[in-house]
């Protein structure tokens, strides 16, 4: 392993930067402000490749790995955490349900260009009222009918939801068997049956679009089921090991973001006739945060080379998760205290990216679950 970025890695994380300052920044207090989500910012993202960075070029991919994708991520967290998760969905989770599934050849050109390329947006339909950390607790049904199945249910917490094309939607087949019944459907947006919820309202990205999904004797086509009744639970499972990765890569980015922000205020603000960093507590807590966010950085990076290296990466994608989403609470945290005053203000930004980073220890499995998970491992 080893955590030299290569030519074409520092390509793309300077392509990313370069966005980020010249495209994404700009508005980015205004769209938190006002609760709009840009499309032509996911669409420049489709452009330049992002979207599709782990994916094979068939696909609309552009055949790199989760390094490159993680890279990206980060660098637009560290300015927009909404922007980076509408970007993690789509690619981990809309992505991944598909290409780590059983999906045919002809499924994966059918469903994966018009969002990894073409600037289609795509969900996960996972989550549920009553199926959130438990995914068993799931009610979603898909009744067979002929060539057909007919959904019936309610998802909550999707992100793309309001602007999304495309859903792989995970639905229970047989009441008896219950989630070892379930499987994976593609619903597209205008199928008869399939309406948007109400967006929820947010106390972090704000921007991002978030919402219950509904499915009233929604017929599907069999030709759109990418993971056959039982073996949905483990697609799903494995799906968001490689989700876990992505949102490391946001709670790595939004910790560096609010970090920079402080960094430059201790040393351009002064108090009692010196700059802020001359108080040693400060410049050893900042130090601290640095170490910290050093660290989340190598288990985030680590994630992703296992994942690229096809090693068993369920465990280093709980571990970064976990440890990114912390280290993003304790820095955004301790960086609005730092800048005092302002740094309640919302020009100052670190108050934004502290909301943002607590979504971060809750969706894609909760910093409790990441525990879970790594129990499991760890008493064998
Ligand atoms: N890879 C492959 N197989 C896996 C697996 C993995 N990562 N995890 C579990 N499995 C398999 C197990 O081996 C087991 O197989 P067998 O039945 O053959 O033995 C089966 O799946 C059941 O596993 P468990 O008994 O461990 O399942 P569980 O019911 O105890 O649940 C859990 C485990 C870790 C708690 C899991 O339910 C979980 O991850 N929950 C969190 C869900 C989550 O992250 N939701 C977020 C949704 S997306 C979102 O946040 C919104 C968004 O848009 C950003």
């Amino acid at each position: 392993m080893n955590f030299e970025l290569n030519e074409q890695q520092l390509s793309i994380q300077k392509m990313a930067r370069d966005f980020t300052e010249k495209k994404v920044a700009p508005k980015v207090l205004e769209r938190d402000e006002t609760r709009e989500y840009d499309v032509n910012l996911y669409k420049d993202l489709c452009d330049m490749g992002f979207i599709g960075l782990p994916y094979a070029k068939e696909y609309g991919g552009q055949g790199l790995g989760y390094m490159e994708y993680a890279l990206a991520v980060e660098e637009i967290s560290k300015v927009d955490p909404s922007l980076g998760v509408s970007f993690s969905v789509a690619t981990s989770l809309y992505g991944g349900s598909l290409y780590f599934s059983e999906a045919t050849d002809e499924q994966l050109k059918r469903f994966m260009p018009p969002v990894l390329r073409d600037g289609h947006l795509g969900s996960f339909g996972l989550t549920e009222p009553t199926a959130g950390s438990d995914v068993s607790g799931m009610l979603t049904f898909a009744q067979r009918d002929g060539d057909e199945y007919i959904i019936n249910g309610s998802k909550c917490f999707i992100t793309n939801g309001p602007l999304s094309d495309y859903f792989c939607v995970y639905a229970l087949t047989d009441h008896e068997l219950g989630p070892k019944s379930i499987a994976t459907f593609v619903v597209e947006r205008n199928t008869p049956g399939f309406t948007i919820g109400a967006r929820h309202n947010t106390m972090g990205i704000r921007s991002a679009m978030v919402s219950e999904l509904h499915f009233t004797d929604v017929r599907v086509p069999v030709a759109n089921m990418i993971t056959p009744p039982g073996k949905g639970f483990v697609a799903a499972m494995k799906t968001l090991d490689g989700g876990r990765i992505g949102i490391a890569s946001q709670a790595l980015g939004i910790a560096e973001g609010a970090f920079e922000i402080a960094r430059k205020y201790l040393m351009q603000r002064e108090q009692f006739k010196k700059p802020l960093y001359k108080n040693q507590h400060l410049a050893f807590r900042m130090v601290d945060l640095a170490n910290e966010i050093e660290m989340a950085k190598y288990m985030v990076y680590k994630a992703a080379c296992d994942k690229d290296e096809h090693k068993p990466f369920s465990a280093s994608a709980a571990k970064a998760k976990l440890i990114a989403a912390e280290t993003a609470m304790h820095v955004t945290t301790d960086a609005v205290q730092m800048l005092g005053g302002n740094g309640f203000m919302k020009e100052y930004h670190v108050e934004r990216l502290m909301r943002d980073a607590k979504i971060t220890q809750i969706y894609e499995g909760t910093s409790e679950i990441q525990k879970i998970v790594l129990s499991k491992g760890l008493f064998v």
